[in-house]
C-alpha cells in the first residue's frame, strides 16, 4: 500500500474477528513504531503486548473499573470483559518520563508519534486497530500488573485484530480550514 493511501484509508477498528493474529506481525508493527522521530535519540517507548490467557488481569481490571462506575449494572461489567477477552492483542504502550518538563513533553510527544507508526503499519497489514486512553490506563492495578516503575506512565492501549467489517469511510476538515500560510 502507497503511503499516502495509508495513510488517508486508517480507520480506528473497534470490533475484532477472534482469529488470533500472528506473532511475526506484532514484531513488524512494533518495530515500525520505533522508526518514529524522537529528540536526543532517547527511544522514549515501552511496548507490553498481551495475548491468550495474558489478557485476563487486564479485562478483569477493565471488569472492576465498569463495576465501580456502574454498580447498579453488573451485567454490563461482565458483558464488557466477554468483549475484551474477545479483542486478540493488547499492545500497552508507556513513556519513559523525564524530570525536565520540557524533555518529558517531547518523550510524549515522540511515543504519540511511534502509536501512529503502529496503527498505519497494522493497516497495511490488513489489521486494524483503537487507540484507547480511558480510565484503565491511569489505574494503579494496570500499572501494578505490568509492574510499571514510577517515571513510566501509559500513552495507550492499543487493541489489534482482524477487523469484524471495514469501518465506514469520514471526511476531514478541508486543508484551508486547519492552515494558515505566510506567504513571502
Ligand atoms: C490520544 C487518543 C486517544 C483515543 N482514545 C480513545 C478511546 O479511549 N476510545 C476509543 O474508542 N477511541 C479512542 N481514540 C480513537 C479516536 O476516537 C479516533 O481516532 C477518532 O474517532 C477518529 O477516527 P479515525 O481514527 O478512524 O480517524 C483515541 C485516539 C487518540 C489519538
Amino acid at each position: 500500500m502507497q503511503l499516502d493511501e495509508a495513510i488517508r484509508s486508517r480507520r480506528t477498528v473497534r470490533q475484532f474477528r477472534p482469529d488470533p493474529v500472528d506473532r511475526t506481525l506484532i514484531d513488524e508493527i512494533i518495530e515500525l513504531a520505533t522508526w518514529a522521530p524522537n529528540h536526543r535519540h532517547v527511544e522514549p517507548w515501552r511496548f507490553y503486548v498481551a495475548t491468550g490467557a495474558a489478557k485476563e488481569p487486564l479485562c478483569a481490571i477493565h471488569r472492576d473499573l465498569t463495576r465501580e462506575e456502574r454498580p447498579e449494572e453488573p451485567e454490563r461489567a461482565e458483558a464488557r470483559y466477554q468483549e475484551l477477552m474477545g479483542v486478540p492483542v493488547y499492545i500497552v504502550v508507556t513513556v519513559e518520563g523525564d524530570p525536565i518538563p520540557k524533555r518529558d513533553l517531547e518523550n510524549y510527544a515522540a511515543v504519540c508519534c511511534a502509536i501512529q507508526n503502529l496503527l498505519l503499519a497494522a493497516h497495511g497489514r490488513g489489521l486494524g486497530a483503537v487507540w484507547r486512553s480511558g480510565n484503565v490506563i491511569r489505574d494503579a492495578r494496570t500499572r501494578a500488573w505490568l509492574g510499571l516503575p514510577e517515571h513510566e506512565r501509559i500513552v495507550g492501549l492499543i487493541q489489534v485484530g482482524y477487523p469484524v467489517a471495514p469501518p465506514p469511510a469520514v471526511a476531514r476538515a478541508p486543508v484551508a480550514a486547519k492552515t494558515v500560510f505566510l506567504e513571502g
